[in-house]
């Protein structure tokens, strides 16, 4: 592994995602020894004057609950915080980023007073509208010391774009500071522990390899839901809508890797480069293949205009054209405001040909990635009822990870891709052909909406979402089993 000096500078250090996510994450990866406080200097930089005590009050919070933690948590808690120092300025004029890069070069050459490199990560956590400026400054002021060696790498945060041709310039004008091995366009879905198994899964196992096609599989869902609304972020998730936020990436990725063919290794570019072929093959959206929602009370929000037609739930099926997927749905379905928060991957197979149990009644198999919450992967499929009678009965063969993995904690998702971004691994981010081939497929469709030419239905705040996209859904072929449920196992 690499030695010397590493540099993280978090910008927009005091805004929402920086205070949830990125700083959290940091400290995540510094408790269990990756940042080791001799190599490791943070950065915080913003706008506001502040100093860096101010800085380490605001994080405190976010690092650690006060009622919960250990006298241990709390001393590491310090100790991280020390490690930060916060420098203000702006984002389009030098003055700041000279002051950051004589700062972070000041310790660069402390720390390698004998050998080592300049290692220097840049985390955007800010607003698209301002990444050229930002990159353009860290370009001219703060790259890493060539008399070191080392590297400079940037990682920026969706959106990326409105659409595809904002996205493009956008990708052109960072294009034009920074390689693709230095970019970083994070898609945090691409961290989460099952996410990252769906390769092992589909690739490792001979039960999946001949049944994994059309001949067998029916219908695939990719569902996002969520229990509460824009709570706060109303103004942000109004300029986007439900599509961009969830859809047009997380959702997307996930498809893309339950779809792609096997990779010719586990290279970065080979996976990449499986998941853009995937993406060229999905078809133009059909109208009628499209339900979209809006919860009641969303406009209540002052943020929100009282004529928005946003929309905060969506099902999407897309249809991918090639000799794996041709005629199967892949329903995408995501929502806020809705009656439960979960995220999976519904793989739902063909009725069994010739029945001689009559289980059609009973459902059918059916393969579920339960991303989040209480992680797991299990089968439904069709056993004998114990007992007596000689009767058929939906049942489960059951992979939860809170029992199989007893005392494992899975890591955060932001803080595996940022651990990624230090080793230079790209597997698990996108790549710009990808982004545009994503933005490619919702563009037609996100125009239609900004034109008002495609309304969403209205849905009550811990519903279901609109009856239509039940029955969309319906209509696409899937099919329900009622009176089954899994339950996740408590311990
Ligand atoms: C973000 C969206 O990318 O993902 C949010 O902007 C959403 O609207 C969040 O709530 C969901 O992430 P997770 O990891 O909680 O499923």
């Amino acid at each position: 592994p690499e030695t010397g000096s590493l540099t993280v500078v978090v910008l927009g250090a005091s805004g929402d995602l920086a205070k949830k996510k990125t700083f959290p994450a940091l400290f995540h990866l510094y408790r269990q020894g990756f940042l080791p406080p001799d190599e490791v200097h943070i950065f915080g930089y913003a706008r506001t004057k502040i100093s860096d005590n101010e800085l380490r009050n605001r994080l405190r919070g976010y690092l650690v609950s006060e009622k919960g933690a250990s006298p241990q948590q709390l001393e590491d808690v310090e100790k991280f915080l020390q490690l930060i120092k916060y420098v203000s300025g702006s984002y389009d004029s030098e003055d700041g980023f000279r002051q950051l890069d004589k700062e972070i070069s000041a310790h660069e050459y402390l720390k390698n007073s004998v050998e080592g490199l300049s290692r220097r990560l840049f985390y955007l956590a800010l607003p698209p509208s301002v990444y050229p400026s930002v990159c353009r400054m860290i370009k001219t002021c703060c790259m890493n010391k060539s008399d070191l060696g080392g590297w400079t790498r940037v990682v920026v945060e969706k959106p990326f774009g409105r659409d595809l041709q904002s996205a493009e310039e956008l990708s052109t004008e960072i294009g034009k500071l920074f390689e693709e091995p230095q970019i970083y366009r994070i898609d945090h879905y691409l961290g989460k522990e099952l996410v990252q198994n769906l390769l092992v899964l589909r690739f490792a196992n001979r039960f999946f390899l001949p049944l994994w096609n059309r001949d067998n599989i029916d219908n695939v869902q990719i569902v996002f839901r969520e229990d509460f609304g824009t709570e706060g972020r109303g103004g942000y998730f109004d300029q986007y809508g439900i599509i961009r936020d969830i859809m047009q990436n997380h959702l997307l990725q996930v498809l893309c890797l339950v779809a792609m063919e096997k990779p010719v290794s586990l290279k970065p570019e080979h996976i990449r480069d499986e998941k853009v072929k995937v993406l060229e093959s999905v078809l133009p959206i059909r109208d009628d293949e499209v339900i979209l929602g809006q919860y009641e009370g969303y406009k209540d929000d002052p943020t929100v205009p009282d004529n928005s037609n946003t929309p905060t739930f969506a099902t999407v099926i897309l249809r991918i054209h090639n000799e794996r997927w041709e005629g199967v749905p892949f329903i995408l379905k995501a929502g806020k405001a809705l009656n439960s928060r979960k995220a999976e991957i519904r793989v739902q197979f063909k009725d069994v040909p010739g029945d001689i149990f009559k289980c059609q009644t009973q459902g059918r198999n059916e393969f579920v990635i339960r991303l989040q919450p209480s992680e797991a992967i299990y089968m439904k499929l069709t056993v004998k009822q114990p007992g007596l009678e000689m009767s058929a009965v939906q049942s489960e063969l059951d992979l939860s990870y809170g029992q199989r993995y007893q005392g494992v904690i899975i890591p955060e998702a932001y803080e595996r891709l940022i651990l990624d971004t230090i080793r230079g691994d790209q597997q698990h981010f996108v790549r710009r052909d990808e982004l545009k081939a994503s933005w490619k497929i919702f563009t037609p469709l996100l125009h239609r909406i900004d034109d008002g030419e495609f309304n969403p239905i209205l849905y009550k705040p811990g519903s279901r979402g609109p009856a239509e996209a039940d029955e969309l859904l319906k209509q696409a072929g899937y099919v329900q089993t009622h009176g089954y449920i899994w339950i996740p196992p408590t311990l």
